[in-house]
């Protein structure tokens, strides 16, 4: 009789089996799942009235509950399924995911006096904790709650305490249950990284198999599939979004895709050659440079109002884009580099989420066109974005470069936009970040640019009295641009960059640095 030979089963691709965050609408729920994926297993953001069938259909390797900015006696509190506990699947639960599993699996959690805001001192209390293994006895977290677990749920043990909250951590191994009141995905918690490593390795069994370059295969497939023989399109702004979706479909389809570059002249000195240069020159793929400049001038001249010069760059840069599109002919398809964040933030995955941007993105699409959308960053987080670019071989400025807004220059230069005003902005903005660049700084800030007041100034100048523009110099550090600081550049560097901008450009006889953090002021100054 012929003997049935088994095949062992293929070991599923990461993304077949997640570890999902829920999202409980506390500040850290994207960034638990980009700490995560820096351990190399694939995670995704889920919203808490994800149900236990549905945990049970992704084949989730782990659940993880994020913190929340609500108290679980609050009124509409965030709640989960309490079937997600009974699956088998382990689970770590965090801050308010932590207080919510004592309050679902029999622990207690009461409003006490001990709300803990930032560092705080942990003591290890059990020495074989699965999540605690190996760690130093006494090490620093980071504490951000008022409720506290007064009760660990039915069967778990306190495995750390901090001074003020005595159960700062449980677990009940046997059923794969976590809890940790502090904020394992923040960097002021010394070791949180080791301690999800554990719960990653450890306790759930997954491999630290994924990398953002393992994008590049399954979206190159995937694009492959979407868009067949068809004709598809991308606008290209210089940023790394657009130029990592384009190559990625370059990648995909080759010449099928055609890039449209809408140059508005209000880029930054050399920014629109290096795309020509990068796109067309280096990678081959086929782009129409729109050389626009005039036209965007010509309607932004006079125009001071900052709301009105968006308005208009906004709009010239749809009918631009239309006519091309239109030139083009039969094109179904358009890559957008929508990112992860963006998704999260539409509420496409999540609603809980605290919803603080104002999106203000001019330089975007129309709407109503009738295209269908290809978006291969749909998954990825900014950070991993620029993996991918290094991986398909972008330039490390275009990788790395600082956001930049769609109507460029226009809002950096206060008052009205002329062709001289712009050429000395370009200059001096050169001038900066060249020096920022040299003193290995670019990449440590969020942004860093040249403003141009619409004010003029006296000064003197050899024998002759001046009277000229100041420039003003904004960096900036944020994690989102939500919140930002002003970036404490070194004197020596400052100074290097103001004798620079005024010795070597014209017109400008004076330069200030912006020392406003946002709120109350903004990044940009328009
Ligand atoms: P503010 O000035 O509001 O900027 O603190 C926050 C972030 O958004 C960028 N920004 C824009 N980005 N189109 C964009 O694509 C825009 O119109 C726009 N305006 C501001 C800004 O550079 C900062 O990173």
């Amino acid at each position: 009789m012929a003997e049935v030979v088994r095949l062992p089963a293929p070991e599923p691709l990461p993304e077949e089996r997640p570890v999902l965050v829920v999202d409980l609408g506390g500040q850290y729920a994207q960034l638990i799942a980009r700490r995560i994926r820096e351990c190399r297993v694939y995670s995704e953001l889920v919203p808490a009235s994800i149900t236990a069938d549905e945990v049970r259909a992704r084949h989730a390797r782990a659940i993880v509950l994020s913190g929340g900015p609500a108290s679980v006696f609050a009124d509409g509190a965030p709640r989960v399924d309490p079937a997600l506990f009974a699956e088998g699947i382990p689970v770590l639960g965090i801050c308010y995911g932590m207080q919510l599993m004592a309050q679902e699996l029999g622990g207690r959690v009461d409003r006490t006096d001990a709300a803990e805001f930032g560092r705080a001192e942990l003591q290890v209390a059990a020495p074989h904790s699965a999540l605690l293994a190996d760690l130093p006895r006494d090490q620093v977290v980071w504490m951000s709650h008022r409720d506290s677990v007064v009760a660990p749920p039915t069967g778990a043990r306190v495995t750390a305490a901090s001074p003020s909250t005595p159960i700062a951590a449980f677990e009940d191994a046997p059923h794969g249950l976590y809890g940790v009141q502090f904020h394992p995905e923040v960097v002021h918690t010394r070791h949180g990284m080791e301690m999800l490593k554990h719960f990653l390795y450890d306790v759930a069994n997954a491999p630290p198999v994924w990398t953002p370059a393992a994008v590049i295969e399954e979206q190159v497939a995937s694009i492959r599939t979407q868009i067949g023989q068809a004709q598809v399109l991308c606008a290209l702004s210089g940023g790394v979004d657009s130029a990592v979706a384009a190559l990625l479909v370059h990648k995909a389809v080759g010449d099928q895709l055609t890039c449209v570059f809408v140059d508005h002249g209000l880029l930054r000195k050399s920014e629109a050659e290096q795309v020509v240069e990068t796109f067309a020159g280096h990678f081959h793929v086929p782009l129409v440079h729109v050389d626009a400049a005039d036209r965007f001038l010509a309607r932004l001249d006079g125009v001071e109002d900052p709301e009105q010069k968006r308005k208009i760059v906004g709009e010239e840069f749809i009918r631009v884009f239309e006519q091309q599109a239109r030139d083009l002919g039969d094109v179904p398809f358009l890559v957008q580099g929508t990112l992860y964040s963006d998704v999260i933030e539409s509420g496409g995955q999540s609603g809980v989420a605290a919803k603080i941007k104002s999106h203000h993105n001019v330089g975007g699409l129309p709407e109503d066109i009738d295209f269908e959308l290809v978006e291969p960053l749909r998954m990825l987080f900014k950070d991993e974005v620029r993996r991918v670019g290094e991986e398909l071989g972008l330039p490390e400025t275009m990788v790395w470069r600082h956001p930049f807004p769609g109507p460029g220059l226009a809002i950096r230069i206060i008052g009205e936009v002329t062709r001289e005003r712009l050429e000395i902005l370009r200059e001096a903005d050169a001038i900066l970040l060249e020096e920022i660049r040299r003193a290995g700084l670019y990449r440590e800030l969020w942004q860093c640019f040249a403003v141009l007041p619409g004010i003029r100034s006296v000064g003197v100048q050899g024998d002759e009295r001046t009277y000229a523009y100041p420039i003003v110099i904004r960096a900036v550090t944020s994690e989102d641009a939500m919140t930002a600081d002003w970036a404490r550049l070194p004197y020596d560097v400052l100074e290097a960059i103001s004798s620079r901008i005024i010795n070597e450009i014209p017109h400008v006889n004076r330069v200030a640095l912006d020392i406003s953090s946002k709120p109350p002021a903004t990044i940009e100054w328009e």
